[in-house]
């Protein structure tokens, strides 16, 4: 009866068992997995919220891309990065997984591909199957710093391919995409009739910044999308604000933005109240952003300081949330991670969540509270310096 688009095996997988096992029991876990901004002990101003409750958001008047200066305020947050980005080329969505949608349906039939990077975002297997999509995967690989594999991803570029899928910074690697690398990549796209999607949620978190980093809009060769949102941008993912910025050859843009228009009319998808705000949220949310920034940044430095004199080595990281520990792969990860869990009270996720191509990798979130990052993490080291 119902579609091949949802996985036949809904089961939770062992560490989600584990886990509610634990917590069935009432016991402590310390979650160094935790991405949610509103649960990581961060206070956000209490006036925040207050221009929700504009007058004007008794009033609707439906925009298929959103209220006009709500776009103007996602625009002049690119244009202060040095990017030209006009709010006639700004779609807003409901969140980040909804614009994926949006330019899947603008893109690609049922059965086409998108290359995506590997390791990267878990939630692409997902979001693809759900639009009819087929992911194809290209590397990316560590050489004390991430860079992609162009000779791979030109090999998986097929017939069926519409969109080169970029992540930067990458989800879980932190690593940004490097100016020849775009070149390389938009060069190909537009060779191939691609598009270029760019991911940019973590754009405003940079750790260690490559001199070299870029932007996606950075480039007009290929037709150009780049995705962003309130829930990370100002840690606010529950007012459910994201968007496209579109770029690239004139003609093939408005081509784009015409038919993207008929995807957003269909939905409408963004509330009134939260796009009459849009500006002074981006605004008054400086301060959670720079809580988040500065978060991220003093668990990082504790994390490498904790691992230092260990066997486990803390893999650079240019920006976003998360650090990449390589751990010795004397067991399973698998093995390692329920260990944690079970004999430790640690949550981490294993490399494997994340399509790493081999092991023993670990990945932590760097948002959560410093008594229960560091304890965890403390854990950590000392459980995997004992080598078991
Ligand atoms: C790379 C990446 N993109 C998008 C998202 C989700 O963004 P949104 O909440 O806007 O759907 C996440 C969430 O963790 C992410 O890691």
């Amino acid at each position: 009866m119902f579609s091949s688009r949802i996985p036949a095996d809904l089961a939770p997988n062992a560490l989600a068992r584990a886990l509610e096992a634990i917590r069935a029991r009432g016991g402590e876990v310390l979650d160094l997995t935790e991405t949610n901004p509103t649960r990581a002990g961060l206070t956000a101003p209490p006036e925040l919220l207050a221009p929700l409750a504009r007058p004007a958001s008794l009033v609707y008047e439906p925009h298929p891309f959103g209220l006009p200066a709500a776009r103007e305020a996602v625009a002049a947050t690119y244009q202060a990065s040095g990017l030209a980005v006009s709010a006639a080329h700004v779609v807003l969505t409901s969140s980040t997984s909804e614009a994926y949608s949006f330019l899947f349906k603008l893109l690609c039939d049922p059965g086409d591909e998108v290359l995506v990077p590997v390791p990267s975002y878990p939630l692409f297997d997902h979001l693809t199957r759900l639009d009819g999509v087929v992911p194809r995967t290209y590397p990316l690989e560590y050489y004390g710093s991430w860079s992609v594999d162009l000779e791979a991803l030109e090999r998986s570029v097929g017939p069926r391919a519409r969109a080169i899928l970029v992540v930067s910074p990458n989800n879980p690697t932190g690593s940004v995409l490097r100016r020849g690398d775009l070149d390389r990549l938009a060069a190909l796209a537009a060779s191939k009739g691609l598009a270029v999607v760019g991911d940019e949620v973590f754009a405003d978190y940079p750790l260690e910044p490559a001199a070299d980093g870029c932007r996606v809009l950075a480039q007009t060769r290929a037709l150009t999308f780049s995705l962003g949102g309130l829930s990370k941008s100002v840690g606010l993912p529950q007012l459910k604000l994201a968007w496209i910025a579109a770029g690239g050859p004139p003609r093939l843009l408005d081509a784009a933005l015409a038919r993207l228009e008929v995807v957003a009319d269909a939905y409408l998808s963004v509330s009134t109240p939260v796009q009459q705000a849009a500006g002074l949220l981006l605004a008054a949310g400086q301060a959670v952003h720079r809580a988040i920034a500065e978060r991220v940044r003093r668990n990082l430095a504790r994390l490498r300081e904790v691992s230092a004199p260990s066997p486990c080595t803390v893999l650079r990281v240019e920006g976003g949330w998360s650090a990449v520990l390589r751990v010795p792969a004397t067991r399973p990860e698998e093995t390692i991670v329920l260990d944690l869990l079970r004999q430790d009270g640690v949550l981490v996720h294993p490399g494997y969540f994340f399509d790493f191509p081999r092991e023993a990798f670990l990945v932590l979130s760097l948002l959560p509270p410093p008594a229960s990052f560091d304890e965890g993490v403390s854990r950590l080291i000392a459980r995997l310096s004992l080598g078991c």
